[in-house]
């Protein structure tokens, strides 16, 4: 579905009644987690065939209201984005690669066949609401506002096509380490089940694909394992992704390999940055297939020193261990952190935080 050509939109304000008391934020703040702490604020903008996006209000957050026959409910028409704020030592706060999102939230809604949101209306959805709980960024190193916008089909109508009518929410979540084990390393179980399958919906962010990687996922976890791993559908030899992070191997020769973007893996923006990053370091990076044979072997003959996951919410996490349902498992390096991902995770943090200089322009200062 095409943008229509719209004037800008006005944001209404509406008053929140009883935000969050300071104190009572402050301790929350002060571990945050992951997803379960929300802001107390959200965005929402309404989309209605004919007329476009139209209603954007920033207020409380709360439930909303939902026919019981709203297609999202029913078909799973649902797409979303995930972003982080950060505030700076300076005292500003900022975005990282904001746009991307923008853009990636497009092709997500091509391919769910739902309208399209002007990449300006996005970000500026997404700064209105950090600028309306700029007081809910963790300040603390590992810690950031986690952003959540997606876009639901509101319509009621019971039909197999594309709704009529949508809304699209940001809400805001302070956010620590993803990963509750705080281990130096993660452990990754190798899935059975099929996550996308080409031509199917593997490189869009859609609820739907996570609902399916929702049994993997939980056998992972009954397991002992923090990730789920999967590998493609037709062969079920290439490794493409986990159940929500991207993937770089690390060989002794100093070179780095990601499995390539070709419609079954989410293109992450971590994935992206980190392959510009290296290459500016002057390693050579593959984007190239890579089968879960061979990477059981280069682990055990000692060409791979490391392997690690990449994205927004698990920022630079270093896999320690690989375990599949035949039993065998094995270990990557010492089983810890390798040198070139603690590197390249220091390199990105660095920028992200306004630390280090940035000179691809990746970090939107917005107070
Ligand atoms: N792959 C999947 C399935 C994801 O859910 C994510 C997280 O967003 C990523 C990869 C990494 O993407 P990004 O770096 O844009 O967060
Ligand atoms: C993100 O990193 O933003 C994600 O969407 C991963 C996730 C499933 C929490």
């Amino acid at each position: 579905m095409a943008t229509i050509a719209e004037a800008p939109l006005s944001f209404a304000s509406l008053p929140h009644p009883a935000p969050t008391p300071a104190d009572v934020r402050a301790s929350i703040l002060a571990n945050p987690g992951f997803g379960t702490q929300f802001t107390d604020h959200m965005v929402v903008i309404e989309w209605t065939e004919g007329q476009g996006w139209h209603d954007a209000t920033l207020g409380p957050r709360g439930p909303i209201a939902l026919d019981p026959a709203a297609s999202v409910l029913h078909y799973a028409q649902e797409i979303f984005e995930g972003l982080k704020a950060y505030a700076h030592a300076d005292g500003s706060v900022a975005l990282f690669r904001p746009e991307a999102n923008a853009q990636r939230f497009n092709a997500s809604a091509q391919r769910l066949a739902m309208p399209e949101l002007p990449e300006e209306l996005f970000v500026e959805a997404v700064k209105r609401l950090v600028l309306a709980d700029r007081e809910w960024i963790p300040a603390q190193e590992g810690a950031s506002l986690y952003l959540r916008p997606f876009m639901i089909a509101t319509e009621a109508f019971l039909g197999v096509r594309a709704a009529k009518q949508y809304k699209f929410i940001v809400i805001a979540s302070p956010a620590g380490n993803y990963f509750k084990s705080g281990a130096p390393a993660v452990s990754i179980w190798v899935s059975d089940y099929t996550r996308a399958a080409p031509g199917g919906t593997g490189a869009a962010k859609c609820g739907g694909n996570y609902a399916a990687s929702l049994v993997p996922t939980a056998e992972a976890f009954a397991r002992g394992h923090d990730q789920v791993l999967f590998l493609d559908a037709a062969e079920h030899k290439w490794v493409e992704e986990l159940g929500g992070m991207n993937l770089f191997f690390g060989f002794e020769d100093g070179s780095l390999l990601t499995p390539p973007l070709a419609g079954t893996i989410l293109p992450g923006i971590t994935r992206a940055s980190l392959i510009q990053l290296a290459r500016e370091e002057g390693l050579t990076v593959r984007e190239e297939r890579y089968s879960i044979d061979q990477w059981r072997e280069d682990a055990a003959s000692g060409r791979l020193l490391e392997t690690f996951a990449c994205g927004t919410a698990a920022v630079v996490t270093p896999v320690g261990k690989v375990a599949s349902p035949d039993g065998s498992s094995f270990t990557i390096g010492s089983g810890g952190p390798g040198q070139t991902t603690a590197k390249l995770k220091d390199r990105l943090v660095a920028i992200q935080r306004g630390q280090a200089p940035d000179p691809h322009g990746w970090v939107v200062k917005i107070a």
